[in-house]
């Protein structure tokens, strides 16, 4: 057959497929036309929208670089990212649940010691991290690099402001022979996903704000364990209900208490009110392992 009509041309094109010697890649390719041709036969789209999500799709290319990638924004924004997360990290009873890497983690942040404070000259209100890394039996794990990162007090990284000297709220911590870690930061904040270019114009047409709820980046690495790629929420954000990418867990909302001024548990003395946060989180063994 050389000629299609608007049901036959599924099959016609997946056919088309059979020699593919890549049996994954037959498989994606397949399905892929089987659903977009499905989608195509809903939506029943007129010349001019088609046209419209071609130059969609063109400026979500065109805004991508190596220091932006929009692509993976609109993955985000459209729940994708998270339920690609979601398949590839079934966590069992005891393993922390995952959540989307962003666009702002650095790779090899510096190493600082437990206890620095990685927002020394940035005001706003200081906060103590003390973390917990074990096993899923609860056995601790020392020696995990523990890579933090987290918005300022008005909702920017350190990568979206040109007035920092040195890589701020970043860094990476060894836990210590008991599975600790802790460090002096300050409050993160909420703060829109880059919206500034065509999928902040979808969120625009369709009603949706940009905003993510405050919460504090971790990737935990250890050997044996799966990295471990999530953050801790801020109870109480008003945008924990919608965040824009659709990246929040029941529990990984943590309280953040106001603690009074007076001793921390690493015993400073603070002069002022203080937020603390206390977290354990349970790495997943390697398969087979
Ligand atoms: C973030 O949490 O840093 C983030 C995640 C997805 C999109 C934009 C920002
Ligand atoms: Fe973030």
């Amino acid at each position: 057959m050389r000629q299609f009509d608007e049901h036959t041309i599924t099959e016609a094109v997946i056919q088309r497929f059979c020699e593919t010697g890549n049996a994954r890649l037959r498989t994606v390719m397949s399905a892929l036309v089987r659903h977009l041709h499905d989608f195509v036969r809903e939506v029943e789209p007129t010349e001019a929208e088609w046209r419209t999500a071609i130059d969609f799709l063109t400026r979500v290319g065109k805004k991508s670089d190596e220091k932006r990638q929009e692509f993976i924004l609109l993955s985000d924004t459209l729940g994708v990212s998270i339920l690609v997360d979601a398949i590839n990290h079934r966590q069992p009873k005891g393993a922390t649940e995952t959540t989307v890497l962003g666009p702002f983690y650095l790779e090899n942040p510096p190493e600082q010691p437990l206890g620095a404070d990685i927002a020394p000259e940035l005001p706003g209100e200081k906060l103590f991290i003390e973390g917990d890394v074990h096993s899923l039996s609860g056995a601790p794990v020392a020696g995990a690099a523990v890579d933090v990162w987290h918005s300022d007090s008005e909702g920017f990284y350190d990568v979206q402001r040109n007035d920092l000297p040195e890589p701020a709220l970043r860094a990476r911590f060894r836990t210590n022979s008991k599975g600790r870690f802790w460090f002096w930061t300050i409050m993160p904040r909420s703060y829109p996903v880059p919206h500034d270019g065509p999928v902040g114009e979808m969120l625009q047409a369709t009603g949706r704000h940009p905003f993510r709820p405050a919460h504090v980046h971790f990737r935990i690495e250890a050997p044996e364990f799966e990295t471990l790629v999530t953050h801790v929420f801020v109870a109480g954000d008003p945008y924990l209900e919608s965040d824009a990418v659709f990246a929040v867990k029941e529990s990984l909302i943590a309280e953040f208490p106001q603690m009074p001024a007076g001793l921390a548990p690493d015993g400073k003395e603070m002069k002022e009110p203080w937020r603390y946060l206390h977290y354990r989180f349970g790495l997943k063994p390697l398969a087979g392992g």
